[in-house]
């Protein structure tokens, strides 16, 4: 966990309330769009402040270690210049705010020629997003960590759908976490959550952002990441090593493995030895000729039988799949599907952001309904 910067510590004496700080560097370490920024008016923008902001977000030692791409390192400090000019008395712009955009304009990283750091990766490169995520029982800003995942920029790239995270997996990651929160009593009481004795399996996983979540939220006994993407696997774990890496302050629980697990070639001794009792996926319902079977897969999933470690009480197991509606059609094959293999269904709407903002999670705005289908065994 990195700490956030109280303004009594910043040497320049910038003096930035927490309640403004906060949301603004949060924002910046998740990448929200500039365009979609939530910059606050503020009653004056001192050139101290916007040295105290740069030094929470584009020089913080996260953002060095895990920096944006070249292209949101230029929008941002573009946008910081831009509230400097608005809001600073006399419109002044600190030095270093001037430095950095010009560093970033000349080499693209932000290094500006001078053997200075370098504050973000070259114009088309992957590049890192940190998630704040909230310390359990702990509310105050000193309570957050950060989950950083490698990511594409671009929703497709080098061939699949997998180097990014899906509007799904966040807002059912923004579920998962008022639920831990909430001591693990689902908000919905018909809708189990996941104990901590639990055997996670993600299919599909992509950045394995729903898997890592729920390893830093320290609630399952075994988490395995699964995709079926040579390029997704090889992220997978780069993923789970910057997780773990000794950097980190809060050290997940447990460290998850990946495995390559193909929807269209089960091998039903494999689901056997890794035993889940728990499945959760998001954003794997898009691909007409991948519905039979993903479906074949839940249905093997839930008709496991109890494990012999288990037998005493048997978990019951239960697959969380996180869906956006995007194509009915696709939706009505799934349901079906599900239907016609006697999975029992369990549908709660993840609201959209136009309803109710997220907590932690930024989202594309309008990107459509999201629901958690919870599956069981009929
Ligand atoms: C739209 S992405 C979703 C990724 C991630 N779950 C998320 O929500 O951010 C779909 C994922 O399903 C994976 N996938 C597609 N076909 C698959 C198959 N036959 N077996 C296993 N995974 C598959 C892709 O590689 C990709 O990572």
């Amino acid at each position: 966990m990195e700490p956030l910067p109280t303004p009594a510590e910043h040497p320049d004496g910038g003096h930035l309330p927490q309640t403004i700080l906060t949301p603004l560097t949060l924002q910046y370490h998740q990448r929200v769009p500039i365009r979609h920024f939530q910059f606050p008016s503020l009653p004056t923008f001192t050139a101290a402040n916007q040295h105290l902001l740069l030094a929470s977000t584009l020089h913080s030692p996260l953002s060095r270690r895990y920096p944006p791409a070249a292209a949101y390192a230029r929008a941002f400090v573009k946008m910081l210049v831009r509230k400097a000019e608005e809001y600073a008395p006399d419109g002044e712009v600190n030095e270093r705010v001037l430095e950095t955009y010009v560093g970033l304009l000349q080499d693209g990283n932000g290094a500006g020629g001078g053997g200075v750091a370098a504050y973000a990766v070259g114009d088309g490169e992957v590049a890192y997003t940190s998630y704040a995520i909230p310390i359990r029982g702990e509310e105050t800003p000193a309570g957050i960590d950060y989950l950083t995942l490698r990511e594409e920029t671009a929703k497709i790239s080098q061939g699949t759908t997998g180097l990014v995270t899906w509007e799904a997996a966040l807002r059912f990651g923004e579920w998962l976490i008022h639920t831990y929160n909430s001591d693990n009593t689902s908000s919905s009481s018909s809708i189990p959550s996941i104990p901590p004795n639990a055997r996670i399996l993600e299919l599909g996983a992509g950045t394995g952002f729903l898997g890592l979540l729920l390893a830093r939220l320290g609630t399952a006994a075994a988490i395995t990441l699964s995709d079926v993407d040579d390029g997704v696997l090889d992220r997978l774990r780069e993923n789970v090593a910057i997780n773990n890496s000794p950097s980190s302050l809060d050290t997940p629980r447990v460290i998850p493995t990946v495995e390559r697990l193909d929807w269209t070639n089960l091998n039903k001794t494999h689901l056997e030895r890794l035993d889940p009792t728990h499945i959760v996926c998001a954003d794997v319902v898009y691909d007409p000729l991948l519905v039979e079977p993903l479906v074949g897969v839940l249905q093997a999933f839930l008709a496991l039988r109890p494990s012999p470690s288990l037998k005493i009480r048997p978990i019951p197991r239960i697959a969380y799949v996180a869906l956006t509606r995007r194509q009915p059609a696709t939706r009505t094959l799934f349901m079906d599907a599900l239907h016609a293999a006697g999975i029992c269904v369990t549908t709660v709407g993840l609201s959209s952001g136009d309803e109710k903002p997220p907590e932690w999670f930024w989202h594309e705005p309008g990107c459509g309904e999201v629901d958690l289908l919870v599956l069981r065994r009929g």
